[in-house]
């Protein structure tokens, strides 16, 4: 096992940089998610870390080498891609002990180690079969056993579950989670899916366009988002996001542009009359008296367990989220008042967080 340091690291194709200089500290044994929307480099950020994409300047370390130059196969890592590139020609049993046979391992020490690693993940019963054999989630199995049989120091996985249905991602999303407790492999895990890196990650690292918006555990982003993209990207439904002022003057609040008055529970100094973003998550509305808060109601959605609220404040949307379940109409006012101890204040020019 090995940490992977990426320090400063730029990447250009041609003339046009697509990474900025992002640096990432991950430990041994951790498993850490990029996550960011399409075109924002992780694939790059992970190429570049396997070695099949060169750097253009920075340094990758795995351990305490400088892997920089070293081709793929020198780096002790293994990785997983999204189009699981299974040989068709090849049983369950060969795909899995291929890499090993290349390098010449002696046969007994091959099939112990894809015995392991059938075993571990529930594949002893299709070793003898074809790709063509299995379903979407084996094949899948077969593409992380190839992994695990390499006992490698790192994991590298590109969007592993994408060409998977729901109901099957969040299967092998536990799976893949319960495999890293069992083999504490250091793993880099892209996704764009910010629910899979919520629920599998140690550590979120949140990319956008070419640089590291922030890195953190899973709730550290959820509860403290450094700035409004993080707040935005992280979380569903989103945060709302509504555009307004500071006013300090008597009991803080904050004032929308279209006039509505929302409960603050303080601001930095010297903030009156800033123009700002007021962030409050859809769970932290509660129902209050008459007339405190208007959110004019579009439309009411339960699921069962809860309720959600699409609604409008002035001309800006919200969305709530309540436990209890709501009988109100399109078009009616509904009293949803903001947690004023959950609110999240970001600076309108530059997105940073203000509280
Ligand atoms: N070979 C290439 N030549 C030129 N530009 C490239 C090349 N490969 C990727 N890019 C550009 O680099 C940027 C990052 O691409 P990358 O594949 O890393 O994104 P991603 O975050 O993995 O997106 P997705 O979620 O869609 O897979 C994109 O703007 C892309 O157009
Ligand atoms: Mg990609």
């Amino acid at each position: 096992m090995a940490s992977v340091d990426v320090v400063d690291v730029r990447k250009a194709y041609g003339s046009q940089e697509v990474i900025h200089g992002v640096s990432v500290d991950i430990s041994d044994g951790e498993f850490v998610i990029l996550v960011g929307p399409s075109g924002c480099g992780k694939s790059t950020l992970l190429r570049m870390i396997a070695g099949l994409e060169p750097i253009t300047s920075g340094d990758i370390r795995i351990g305490e080498r400088v892997v920089n130059d070293l081709p793929p196969k020198d780096r002790d890592i293994a990785m997983v891609f999204q189009s699981y590139a299974l040989y068709p020609h090849k049983t369950v049993a060969e795909n899995m002990g291929f890499a090993l046979k290349m390098r010449h391992a002696p046969k007994a020490e091959i099939e112990s180690r894809v015995r392991r690693a059938a075993e571990i993940l529930d594949l002893v019963p299709y070793l003898g079969r074809y790709p063509r054999q299995l379903s979407g989630g084996q094949r899948q199995r077969v593409a992380m056993g190839r992994a695990i049989v390499r006992d490698p120091a790192v994991f590298l996985f590109d969007e592993p579950l994408s060409n998977l249905d729901a109901k099957l991602r969040v299967q092998m999303r536990a799976e893949i989670k319960e495999l890293h407790q069992r083999l504490k492999t250091t793993t880099v895990y892209v996704t764009h899916d910010q629910v899979e890196a919520m629920t599998m990650a140690d550590r979120i690292v949140v990319m956008h366009d070419g640089i590291v918006e922030q890195s953190g555990s899973p709730l550290e982003l959820y509860d403290r988002p450094a700035n409004v993209f993080v707040a935005g990207f992280i979380g569903s439904p989103a945060m709302n996001l509504l555009k307004g002022k500071i006013k300090l003057n008597g009991k803080a609040s904050f004032v929308t542009d279209d006039g509505v008055d929302l409960p603050l529970s303080g601001a930095p100094k010297g903030s009156d009359g800033k123009p700002a973003i007021y962030g409050i998550r859809p769970e932290h509305f509660s129902l209050g008296a008459k007339d405190t808060i208007k959110a004019e109601v579009s439309v009411i959605e339960p699921t069962g367990s809860e309720t959600q609220v699409f609604a409008k404040v002035g001309s800006q949307k919200i969305v709530g989220v309540f436990r209890e379940r709501i009988a109100a109409r399109p078009g009616e006012a509904l009293p949803m008042v903001p947690d004023a101890k959950s609110v999240h204040l970001f600076d309108q020019e530059s997105g940073l967080r203000l509280n």
